[in-house]
């Protein structure tokens, strides 16, 4: 094995005990009696601001779906200008990507309207958590590190953690309402395009040629983030864990196996690498 494949594999296990404890928060929530429609309304709303901006995953300052189609569209029109055609697949993909997210957003919006039919709020306002803007200012500043950007998107869709408790949650239920029904399909269609996004991420980490020392970054950054990932899941599920309960398990190893080994088979068939 490479030294990237060992470095990874170390990567994807130190982080799993975090998206053990995100599926462990939601799935409280879910299954705990502690929902309302006004508390779902609140993680709704933060998780439509999330699929919109990625929370400093999509790119720098600003970068919102919206631009990642504009910039897919403009090197379109360079083909349909009859200019230099560039790189298709880069192009698709990012289409693919944009659309991918257009989607999770989409079926969230649908359940908020369902759950507030004259709802008007603005995606900065959607995004008004202090848990969540704490972990794009987090995301940003690991950006301006070396390899910033590549450990930064390592951390998109936090190991799936949300989703995986979300169909687990309503495995078994038999009277759904409207709203439910958009929430899971929402967890569907985020696991299935996520596994896709999450794969590729890996795959371009394993490629990117980096040294035992950046690999340490990686390792470094992608704990930083995660760890505060967990403060924010926790307070858009309602604060349900103390700040002590979170840090213990972020740091429970045999969960994070666990998860590892129920949910994310996948990861380690894709990438070559025994997770
Ligand atoms: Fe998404
Ligand atoms: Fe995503």
């Amino acid at each position: 094995m490479s030294l990237a494949h060992d470095m990874l594999a170390r990567a994807i296990r130190a982080s799993a005990p975090y998206w053990a404890a995100e599926y462990a928060i939601v799935f409280h929530y879910f299954t705990n009696g502690v929902r309302t429609p006004q508390r779902d309304i609140g993680w709704i709303t933060l998780q439509m601001f999330k699929e919109w901006t990625g929370s400093g995953v999509y790119g720098k300052r600003g970068v919102t779906v919206n631009n990642l189609i504009k910039r897919a569209a403009s090197q379109i029109d360079q083909i349909d200008a009859g200019e230099a055609i560039g790189d298709l697949d880069a192009i698709s993909g990012l289409l693919q990507f944009a659309i991918d997210e257009f989607n999770h957003f989409s079926l969230l919006c649908k359940a908020f309207l369902k759950l507030d039919p004259d709802g008007r709020m603005s995606i900065e306002q959607m995004g008004d958590l202090p848990e969540g803007r704490r972990l794009v200012e987090l995301r940003h500043a690991w950006r301006d590190r070396p390899n910033g950007d590549l450990i930064v998107e390592l951390t998109e869709g936090g190991g799936l953690g949300m989703y995986f408790a979300v169909g687990d949650a309503f495995a078994h239920s038999t009277q759904r309402s409207d709203v439910d029904e958009l929430i899971v399909r929402f967890a569907q269609a985020t696991v299935t395009d996520e596994i896709q996004h999450m794969a590729g991420r890996f795959q371009r980490a394993l490629e990117a040629d980096l040294s035992r020392e950046d690999w340490e970054q990686v390792d470094a950054g992608l704990q930083d983030q995660f760890a505060q990932k967990l403060r924010e899941r926790n307070q858009q599920f309602g604060s349900a864990f103390s700040d002590e309960a979170l840090e213990h398990m972020g740091a429970d190893a045999g969960a994070g196996r666990a998860y590892l080994r129920r949910n994310l088979g996948f990861l380690g068939e894709r990438l070559g690498i025994p997770v």
